[in-house]
């Protein structure tokens, strides 16, 4: 994108803003892709708020941006692209008119609404950008998860946005798929022979895709609570990793294509209910323990509640029923709190089908793809090979290890910064279409409601391990153990 862009982040001032947006959008202005006179209006609540912000818009830079990157007069230069805007989104008026004679400066620009707002407010928000006429072919609108609470939640949301803005200008961030490596492993499922031909049921023994968090509430108690972490993380980001794995080959890199082949995986996910979920699903929730020597402190005591059902853990079983992918089990497994940070995916390919080294030549561990999102991201492929060590034939598993930062030194990955580029230069292929989270809903809805209905209270774990002894035995009935980063 070479012409000018105005983004304007609503809930400018909030947590998500000056963690992510703004350190993604001075970080494009310093890959030379905000061009000059760019504008970033960030949205107050208040002039209090304005009058701080670019202050705090500056301290936000030093703080979430990774060792190095801050530089004085790059972060000045930046900041005189961010115009703080106060303004009540609910309260049509003043505000309103302010704001529209501002972006009205450049009538012809791509404009990019970032609603980084409670879902409540989305209506009252699109409405109020329709009734100033500032909704045009240039405009597209970026939402935010979490998208509804449940199935009907979520359509009332999108029926919303879509009286203001056409299916193609809204854009549902799931900011998974702004990875890097998550766009890697299409490139490695699709442009590689030597994976897609094994890419099956006949191959494949099963597949885990974990993501590990050694975070608990950062300030977030009250949406957590009520949402748990199916809804915060298996709905959008697990489900959507599931999709990338099992979805067939899209016609063309291209929205719809991937978006179609997405859904039909979603379709294809065997549905939970009843004793099905008690069977496949563990929920957990972390009490006191241990970080790297650090005491942590346990879910209630972060709540300051002396009751609360909800899981900051889950493991399940799903299966996607098609002829690719029968019988194969697909784990997922997300928590608050555990060992350590990391996202990956593991792919663990059959024993070989017939052994023609004896006993003495060592055990054989069958193949297995590791693509790893977090903290570094890379993809590994262990396989067996003689030991080099010794003139005698011994086999031991050996490991191709591509780790991108060590390959592209000058790499740094930023979901945030892709994502907005992309939405700014109107490619929709990384974000999420309405029949996706319609369908993702669908699976998890019947899973909440067998959980309520049971009533049960979710397994403990101690801060800082990888979650309640139930979630091991889930793999263990299948002859499993999860994949724990760094304990190969
Ligand atoms: C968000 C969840 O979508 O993803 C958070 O709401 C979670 O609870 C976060 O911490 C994890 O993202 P990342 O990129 O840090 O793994």
């Amino acid at each position: 994108m070479t012409e000018p862009f105005d983004i304007v982040i609503f809930g400018g001032a909030g947590d998500l803003s000056f963690r992510k947006l703004i350190p993604a959008l001075y970080r494009s202005y310093c890959e030379d892709k905000l061009p000059a006179s760019s504008r970033v209006i960030a949205c107050c609540r208040n002039a209090q708020e304005q009058s701080a912000y670019l202050q705090h818009a500056d301290e936000a830079l030093q703080e979430y941006l990774a060792e190095g990157e801050y530089r004085t007069e790059a972060a000045q230069a930046f900041i005189e692209h961010v115009y703080p805007v106060e303004l009540d989104i609910t309260e049509s008026g003043a505000f309103w008119q302010t704001m529209a004679e501002l972006l009205n400066e450049y009538r012809q620009r791509v404009r990019v609404y970032y609603l980084a707002i409670p879902p409540a407010i989305f209506g009252v928000c699109c409405q109020n950008l329709a009734k100033y006429k500032l909704v045009d072919e240039r405009s597209r609108v970026v939402v935010e998860k979490p998208l509804g609470y449940n199935a009907d939640t979520a359509n009332a949301i999108n029926e919303e946005i879509a009286r203001y803005f056409d299916e193609s200008a809204i854009y549902r961030i799931d900011h998974y798929l702004g990875k890097e490596t998550v766009q890697n492993l299409m490139a490695l499922r699709f442009t590689n022979v030597i994976f897609e031909q094994l890419w099956d049921a006949k191959s494949i023994d099963h597949v885990q895709i974990s993501i590990s968090e050694t975070v608990g509430l950062e300030g977030r108690a009250g949406f957590y609570n009520e949402a748990g972490a199916l809804r915060d993380m298996v709905q959008n980001h697990l489900l959507q990793l599931l999709c990338l794995v099992a979805m067939e080959s899209p016609h063309k890199m291209k929205a719809s294509s991937i978006r179609a082949e997405k859904v039909k995986v979603l379709e294809s996910l065997r549905p939970m209910r009843g004793d099905d979920v008690k069977r496949h699903t563990v929920r957990g929730q972390y009490v006191a323990g241990n970080h790297k020597g650090k005491l942590v402190p346990g879910y209630l005591e972060e709540l300051a509640e002396a009751q609360s059902n909800t899981e900051t853990f889950v493991a399940l079983r799903a299966y996607v029923d098609n002829w690719r992918w029968a019988r194969v089990p697909f784990y997922l497994r997300t928590g608050k709190r555990m060992k350590q940070r990391c996202a990956e995916i593991v792919i663990q390919y059959k024993e070989v089908s017939h052994r023609v080294y004896d006993r003495d030549a060592g055990a054989l561990a069958p193949n297995r793809l590791v693509i790893r999102l977090q903290p570094e991201e890379s993809i590994q492929l262990t396989m067996m090979a003689k030991d080099l060590d010794t003139l005698d034939m011994r086999l031991q598993p050996a490991t191709l290890n591509l780790n991108f930062s060590d390959t592209y030194k000058k790499f740094k990955s930023d979901a945030y910064k892709r994502l907005i580029l992309d939405a700014v230069s109107a490619n929709p292929s990384l974000f999420i279409h309405r029949d996706e989270v319609a369908h993702a809903w669908a699976w998890i809805d019947p899973i909440i409601d067998a959980w309520q209905s049971d009533a049960q209270d979710p397994h403990l774990y101690r801060a800082g391990t990888w979650g309640p002894e139930e979630s091991d035995e889930l793999l263990a009935e299948d002859g499993f153990k999860w994949f724990n980063a760094g304990e190969q």
